[in-house]
């Protein structure tokens, strides 16, 4: 717990609205940024939002807090591990640079409670910043403007397409969390000039993703590190002169319905990726052998006519396996048999965030919650 304010008691609060915001895996990535302090990507990318992946954040205004910037926040954790948080001066700093954003559409004063719990286990290799960054944006702006859902934000300039822009802040992918189906996100002429648009709707082409959880472990190397060593790749020029034609056809292979064509396209782009992280300065490598191996043994299965799914991989060790949801049950069977170590999260093409009344009573001190 932080910003505790000295000599207060807990409070006993109930909860004002609650939003979820889903995860979402680029199919083609945002790797750079153009301006690092912004969040403004160096690439257009394109990402499909899941379902099951979620962060579900409430929101309410704190009666007596010390001061208007002594948020409290709690996070309940799935299971019995805790879900490390990386740096919480990041997250403070966001709502504060939030609330300024807010204002201008209504009242943002006073100090939140906030209460925020991941549907997927710690460490499982999802990236929790996306859904993370997504709820608390749209969960501060109902606690503080008093917006119950998202029509009510809606009427007040709120849109979809404001509280992206205000994601992007906390975390770039969060931007594409917002919405729902397949999204693209586009950088602009100028970091005030981006465009962040679902494409097609989850219901055009619903996917499966089947999320092998090969390697537990936290990252070692944060995603804003590799951001800022993605330049120093020697592959990093070769890989900017190819992304606008890659985008154009994975859109285009998405609106065919055609997977073997998309599935090409995003098993070159991660691979891409990750070539640009490897080379470069300091080297940055985001997976070992047992990944390497999966991929192998889903490439030979494929080729042998085993099954129709293609992989992909953020900045992690954990593929993501894309394939069709009438196929899922029979490639997850052939996944945990060859790899039974392997825990696997079954997700699908979702249909983005949300905002909604309150959900329950907390008090943000109690035990039992990890603080952070
Ligand atoms: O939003 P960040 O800073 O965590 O960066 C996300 C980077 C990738 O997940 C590797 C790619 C992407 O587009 O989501």
């Amino acid at each position: 717990m932080v910003n505790q304010p000295s000599g207060k008691k807990s409070n006993q609060t109930t909860l004002h609205v609650t939003a979820t915001a889903p995860s979402n895996i680029a199919l083609v990535k945002y790797w750079g940024k153009s301006d690092a302090s912004l969040n403004w990507p160096a690439n257009d990318s394109l990402s499909m939002t899941l379902s099951q992946a979620k962060t579900t954040t409430s929101a309410t205004m704190q009666p007596d807090a010390a001061t208007p910037s002594a948020h409290r926040m709690a996070f309940k954790t799935t299971g019995a591990g805790t879900i490390p948080v990386r740096d919480l001066g990041k997250t403070t700093r966001y709502l504060e640079w939030l609330r300024n954003e807010i204002r201008p559409f209504g009242s943002a004063e006073g100090a939140l409670d906030i209460l925020t719990h991941n549907s997927f286990p710690s460490s499982c290799g999802i990236a929790s910043s996306a859904s993370g960054f997504a709820a608390l944006t749209i969960a501060a702006a109902g606690a503080w403007t008093g917006a119950k859902n998202m029509d009510e934000l809606r009427r007040l300039g709120i849109t979809r397409d404001v509280l992206s822009t205000w994601a992007r802040r906390g975390s770039g992918s969060a931007c594409r969390s917002i919405h729902g189906g397949y999204v693209q996100w586009i950088r602009g002429e100028a970091s005030s000039g981006q465009k962040v648009r679902p494409i097609f709707s989850p219901e055009h082409w619903p996917l499966a993703d089947l999320i092998v959880v090969i390697d537990r472990g936290a990252k070692s190397i944060s995603s804003t590190e590799g951001h800022a060593r993605a330049f120093s790749s020697p592959l990093m020029s070769v890989r900017m002169s190819g992304l606008d034609e890659r985008l154009k056809n994975a859109a285009q292979a998405i609106e065919g319905r055609d997977l073997e064509r998309l599935g090409t396209i995003i098993e070159c782009e991660a691979i891409e990726m990750h070539s640009v992280m490897m080379t470069s300065q300091p080297r940055t490598d985001y997976f070992g052998a047992p990944t390497i191996a999966f991929i192998q043994w889903l490439r030979e299965s494929r080729a042998a006519g085993n099954l129709a799914a293609w992989f992909t991989l953020d900045a992690g060790p954990n593929p993501h396996v894309i394939c069709r949801p009438e196929d899922a049950d029979a490639i997850k069977g052939l996944i945990l048999a060859q790899f039974p170590g392997c825990a696997l999260i079954h997700d699908q093409t979702g249909s983005g965030a949300t905002l909604g009344p309150g959900q329950e009573t907390h008090n943000a001190n109690q035990g039992g919650s990890d603080g952070h």
